[in-house]
């Protein structure tokens, strides 16, 4: 019946109602099949703001650029958090930390973010991250006279997955053998690809016990975060550490524990990944973005050519990286499609950019879709181009005007979200990403395969972030030459 009243008591002011002919899904298979298509068609009908009946749950979209503000602003009759813990408890099996028991605790734990990944904190986690990076790197260097192949996913997993896993929670304590290093790492990345890759289907709402092999996969890896498991390991950063001492504090059982651990790292790792896939992939795809960054790394890195020594780079380095900052942006504006969710905690009238207030009833569900602005031909010219000077400016600094229809825009690139969802990890993020692509144009000759050969994002994942590409390509790699020690 409460479905039913809504669709039957429409109120004046409230935003039109898409229902589709599916009882129950409504329009999930045309939104399913193809979001930003479906959005559009929708937009040319119904105008700025309209309501979709998605699997029993009704979604309204604001399509204007202009309103995203307005909305990301209402913190007060718009709630993210307990939206986003239903969802995370679900999927990852920790404690409901929005319960009385626990949420005033988890706000001191949620204010961790932000306090452990910016400033001081992420200057030395980025350094970390770089000497990890070097230390995989060494580990697995081909020779200078033979090429390798291997998929360049599988590549920017490998790489990618140990490094920042040893940044977050640490080394194994006493000397291992570098293979036992290997075996294990391979083993956990394993376990987050099949835990990750059930991602789609858990977030659609099946429940995680019907999908044995990700249900395995995830304890598998909370076996690995127990905080047995981590007093073993050393170097672990500020952000694990002050999150194992806050839920010691909140006497949470140990597989719980462990269980958050494995929100942190999925949360760290699933859009880095493909992120640094596509970063890749574009710069390898592109000559002039190929050599405009073997460029700005050879300026940076030249004067550590004949050291022996391991690489370390400043803040200042880093931030001055603005090819590479340009080209990660635009790789991120090509693949992100993740979708920004608010819930209405009363009935309220929100006011959009043109001026129209619209009802919105407690309860209701209000959408944002980043995508529309990054492939809007009226702020990216040919948006399906990838530019790696997009966002550089003439004096190759960064460029952050644009506009839409000659009127400027604020909110022009969201791959990490807005307002109360903003991404906490964005600046550790883009520095990883800068990092690794200055490792390996730095010690490789790297080619792909085949050049003609275009990849697309997988777009089944739409909603859930950054897109992984639809197949693997091949890479083709060999040692430039340079050599340091550890
Ligand atoms: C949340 C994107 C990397 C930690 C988010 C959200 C987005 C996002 C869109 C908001 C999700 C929502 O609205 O529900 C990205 C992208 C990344 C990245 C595109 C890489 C390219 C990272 C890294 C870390 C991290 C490296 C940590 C080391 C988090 C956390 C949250 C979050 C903890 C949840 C924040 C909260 O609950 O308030 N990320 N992220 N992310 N991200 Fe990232």
């Amino acid at each position: 019946t409460c479905l039913c009243l809504f669709v039957c008591c429409r109120q004046p002011g409230e935003p039109q109602l898409v229902t589709g002919w599916l009882p129950f899904f409504g329009v999930m298979l045309d939104y399913a099949k193809n979001p930003l298509g479906f959005l559009r068609a929708t937009q040319q009908k119904y105008g700025d703001i309209f309501t979709c009946k998605i699997a029993g749950k009704y979604l309204t979209f604001i399509m204007d650029p202009f309103s995203f503000p307005m909305v990301l602003r209402q913190g007060k009759n718009l709630d993210f958090h307990t939206f986003a813990m239903g969802f995370s408890q679900r999927v990852f099996g920790h404690a409901d930390f929005t319960s009385p028991v626990y949420s005033d605790s988890y706000k001191d734990v949620h204010s961790i973010f932000t306090q452990t990944l910016q400033g001081l904190h992420l200057q030395h986690l980025s350094q970390t991250m770089l000497d990890n990076l070097q230390t995989v790197l060494q580990r697995c260097l081909p020779s200078e006279s033979s090429w390798r192949e291997e998929g360049l996913q599988c590549f920017t997993h490998r790489i990618m997955f140990e490094a920042g896993f040893l940044t977050l929670f640490g080394k194994k304590n006493g000397v291992l053998q570098s293979e036992t290093v290997g075996m294990c790492m391979q083993k956990a990345k394993q376990d987050f690809l099949t835990f990750d890759q059930a991602f789609p289907i858990l977030a659609a709402g099946l429940p995680i016990s019907l999908c044995v092999r990700a249900l395995r996969a995830r304890e598998a890896l909370a076996e690995k975060l127990l905080h047995g498991e981590l007093h073993q390991r050393t170097l672990i950063s500020d952000l694990i550490q002050r999150r194992m001492d806050a839920f010691d504090c909140m006497h949470l059982d140990e597989t719980g524990k462990a269980r958050t651990h494995v929100c942190m790292l999925w949360a760290s790792q699933a859009n880095t990944l493909p992120a640094a896939f596509w970063s890749l992939y574009y710069t390898l795809r592109c000559p002039e973005a190929h050599a405009a960054a073997l460029a700005e790394v050879g300026q940076i890195l030249q004067d550590i050519e004949d050291h022996d020594t391991p690489i370390s780079l400043s803040t200042e380095q880093l931030d001055s990286m603005t090819v590479l900052e340009s080209i990660i942006s635009e790789a991120l504006r090509l693949s992100s499609a993740s979708i920004m969710i608010r819930v209405a905690n009363d009935d309220f009238s929100l006011t959009l950019d043109s001026g129209k207030p619209q009802a919105i009833r407690k309860g209701d569900y209000i959408a944002l879709y980043p995508q529309l602005i990054h492939m809007d031909p009226d702020i990216y010219s040919n948006p399906m181009e990838f530019r790696y000077n997009r966002y550089l400016d003439e004096m190759g600094q960064k460029r952050t005007q644009f506009s839409k229809n000659g009127r400027p825009l604020k909110n022009y690139l969201l791959p990490f979200g807005s307002g109360a969802s903003k991404c906490p990890g964005r600046f550790f993020a883009m520095n990883e990403i800068k990092l690794f692509l200055t490792l390996v144009l730095w010690y490789y000759d790297l080619h792909l395969s085949d050049t003609n050969k275009a990849v697309l994002p997988d777009s089944t994942r739409a909603g859930l972030g950054i897109l992984p590409p639809m197949q693997d390509v091949l890479l083709r790699y060999r040692a430039r030459g340079i050599r340091y020690k550890e």
